[in-house]
This record gives structure tokens, C-alpha cells and sequence, in this order.
């Protein structure tokens, strides 16, 4: 690990002096990498948006939230899911993962037992795609 932060940081010596693009192309990556190590994953494997939004939609989740971009979803009794892709925690709980996330959505009493939030009973490709859909709202 050590050697090869050293290795990059020779690379990148390399690469100021040089303007060598295949070793700046090489460094980026490795450090891009490595913040990827503590930083929470905003992507959903497989996940689409487009249906995620229908999906909120469908489960009527904008009874209880105000989500940007889905219509009439301007509920008050769950916090806004404004700039969502942005936040630190879910529900004060977990890690704004895709997987939490998910975790989230299928059964919030799971994680959260005293929590107000019903378990709509939303299918796995739909938690998947409502959450692709607030990955979006940054
Ligand atoms: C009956 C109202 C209600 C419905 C319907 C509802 N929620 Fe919630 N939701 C809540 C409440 C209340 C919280 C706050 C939970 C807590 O902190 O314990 C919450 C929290 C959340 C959070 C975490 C918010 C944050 O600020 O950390 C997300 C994400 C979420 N809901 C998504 C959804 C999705 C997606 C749906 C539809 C499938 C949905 N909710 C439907 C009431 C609701």
C-alpha cells in the first residue's frame, strides 16, 4: 500500500515534469480509488431512474414526502427527499448507501423499529429503481 502511494506520488512526479498523460491517467485512477474507499456509493447497479420515478409514483410515497421532479408529491409528514444523492444518512441511521437505501425502502420498521414510516411492501426491482431515482437529486 505504502509502496504504491509512493510509486504514485513518483508517477505523478513524473507526469508534472513530463506532461505525461498515460501516467496522469494512472494516478487519477488510483486516487480515485482510494476516496472511493470512505466515500458512500451513489450508484445503483441496475437501477432505473426513470422507473423509480413512476415507482414512487405507483406506492405513493409523495403522500409523506415532497420529492423534486414527481408530480403532487409534496407530503409533509416525512422529511423532504430534497438533493437526497447528497445526503450523509438515511433516516439518521444508516449510511446513505444504495444498499441501505434499499434496505430502507423495503422494511424501514427493520431498521428502524419505532419509525413512522410503513413498509409499503415495494418488490426488490422497485426499491432498486426509486432509489436509482433519488440517487438523482442532488
Ligand atoms: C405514511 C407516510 C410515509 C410514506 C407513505 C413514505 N414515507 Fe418515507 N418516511 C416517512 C417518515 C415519517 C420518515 C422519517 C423516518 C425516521 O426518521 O424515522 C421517512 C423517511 C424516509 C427516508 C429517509 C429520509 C431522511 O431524511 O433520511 C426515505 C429515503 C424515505 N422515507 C423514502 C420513502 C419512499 C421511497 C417511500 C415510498 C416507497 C416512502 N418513503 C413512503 C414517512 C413515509
Amino acid at each position: 500500500m505504502n509502496r504504491r502511494t509512493r510509486a504514485n506520488r513518483r508517477r505523478a512526479r513524473v507526469a508534472a515534469a513530463g506532461g505525461i498523460v498515460v501516467a496522469a491517467l494512472a494516478v487519477a485512477g488510483a486516487s480515485g480509488c482510494q476516496s472511493g474507499l470512505g466515500a458512500p456509493v451513489r450508484i445503483v447497479p441496475g437501477g432505473s431512474p426513470d422507473l423509480g420515478r413512476k415507482a414512487i409514483r405507483h406506492y405513493g410515497c409523495g403522500t409523506c414526502h415532497e420529492i423534486p421532479g414527481v408530480r403532487s408529491a409534496n407530503g409533509l409528514v416525512g422529511p423532504p427527499l430534497i438533493k437526497f444523492g447528497k445526503r450523509g444518512f438515511i433516516a439518521g441511521e444508516l449510511t446513505n448507501t444504495a444498499d441501505n437505501l434499499q434496505r430502507w425502502i423495503l422494511d424501514p420498521k427493520a431498521v428502524e423499529p419505532g419509525t413512522d414510516m410503513p413498509n409499503l411492501h415495494v418488490t426488490p426491482d422497485d426499491a432498486r429503481n426509486i432509489a436509482a431515482y433519488l440517487y438523482t437529486l442532488k
